[in-house]
């Protein structure tokens, strides 16, 4: 594995994934849906194979040495998403399902915690889905107001309407560091400093952070911070609620029943400290693992290198794409991280997409799970390319090139 000092060492990091090897429809896979998630490297592949062959088995139950062993694995694992995103302790990271999982963990229980009748909890508009769902039902369950940040034509957060919404009623600010659909980097020291400044913890959405630049918990200060792990080239299925140790041993579970408990009598529980408190039931240990191990690829390849990488290639994708007659790409002026939206003049994204994929160009189509974003800009969906550390400029050609002719053959 390779630690990326120079473009072209990304050549050799791209052997290291199976997948990128094949052809789709006689031709060379081009893979730009990573937003909605990243493909595997063989090093992650192989740690899930080393687990089912060589030590399956429960974890935190058993004293046989296969139980001690899936059990030192899944806390390794746990030590290097701490030391990731440098959390304090390794207590303050709670393994979930998902992004999706997390935020719904986080609205039930700190709602139960702290949102009472009247109270107030602050989104934004450029939100996905799965960070306005669960607020939502958190203030239907509360009778609580949920407050909404809108955006500008940039894609870019109105910070004076959000300085000026927080109030002494207001109980948590949920926002998303990255956008999934715009791309747009949100200021999140600028948004922490503000909600601290009237007491407010902060929630941010990392989901397409993570795996793009660096994060240090401690350094932004952040109350929560929630990611998945099969955006940053681990397995599905699982992912991380970050939460300060004084937020997390006040909360209540979330889900109860096997491993979060103390004691129980038929009667009457006990809980279990943070980070048990939180993984009822058998954890999803392969991913888990998994999830470590794509974490520890990523640190060798170096967060910093990725970050810079990445940046020059999403810069150069902007200018070429930008430059296609009847594509616009939204919030075009400002700088990016992840992901580029297109809208091409007079073409559904759908069909574009659809064309592409027989050129080998996988990217996503449609709402992103972002239908306020949609509603916005009044358009029924985007045609969006997303960006992982393995692709490159001589792919962004190609794109270009081909998107360039299948708009000849739509309109
Ligand atoms: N949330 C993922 C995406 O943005 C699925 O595509």
């Amino acid at each position: 594995m390779t630690n990326i000092s120079n473009p072209a060492e990304i050549e050799k990091l791209r052997k290291d994934f199976p997948i990128l090897g094949q052809k789709i429809y006689n031709n060379d896979l081009i893979y730009f849906d990573n937003g909605a998630t990243t493909q595997k490297p063989q090093q992650v592949i192989d740690t899930i194979v080393e687990y089912y062959t060589t030590y399956n088995s429960n974890v935190h139950r058993g004293v046989h040495f296969l139980s001690q062993r899936a059990t030192d694995a899944e806390e390794h694992a746990r030590r290097t998403v701490q030391r990731f995103i440098n959390a304090q302790s390794p207590d303050e990271i709670i393994f979930t399902k998902g992004t999706t999982d997390s935020i719904n963990l986080l609205a039930f229980s700190f709602g139960e915690l702290a949102i009472q009748e009247g109270d107030e909890i602050i989104i934004s508009r450029m939100e996905h889905h799965a960070n306005i769902v669960p607020w939502q039902e958190c203030a239907r369950r509360h009778k609580a107001v949920l407050k909404v940040v809108d955006f500008d034509e940039e894609g870019v957060l109105d910070m004076e309407q959000y300085a000026g919404m927080i109030t002494d009623r207001t109980r948590m600010v949920a926002l998303t560091w990255v956008s999934n659909t715009l791309g747009t980097i949100n200021p999140v020291a600028d948004i922490i400093s503000i909600a601290h400044s009237h007491n407010v913890p902060v929630m941010l959405d990392a989901a397409q952070a993570v795996q793009h630049m660096r994060v240090d918990v401690q350094q932004l200060d952040v109350d929560f911070l929630v990611f998945s792990g099969h955006k940053i080239y681990g397995p599905t299925g699982i992912g991380v609620l970050y939460g300060k140790r004084k937020w997390l041993e006040q909360m209540p579970p979330y889900q109860t029943g096997g491993s979060m408990i103390k004691t129980v009598q038929v009667d009457t529980t006990t809980y279990g400290d943070i980070p048990f408190r939180f993984e009822a039931g058998t954890p999803h240990i392969e991913g888990i693992i998994g999830l470590g191990a794509a974490i520890e690829y990523v640190e060798r390849a170096g967060i910093e290198a990725i970050a810079a990488y990445e940046h020059d290639l999403i810069t150069y994708a902007k200018e070429q794409l930008g430059k296609i007659g009847r594509v616009k790409v939204l919030g075009a002026s400002r700088p990016k991280a992840g992901a580029l939206s297109l809208v091409i003049e007079g073409i559904h994204p759908f069909d574009a997409g659809e064309l592409l994929d027989k050129k080998g160009i996988a990217v996503r189509t449609g709402h992103h799970c972002c239908q306020p974003i949609m509603d916005y800009y009044g358009i029924p969906g985007t045609l969006r390319i997303s960006f992982a550390l393995y692709n490159t400029k001589a792919e962004v050609d190609i794109l270009a090139r081909t998107l360039e002719r299948v708009i000849g053959m739509l309109v």
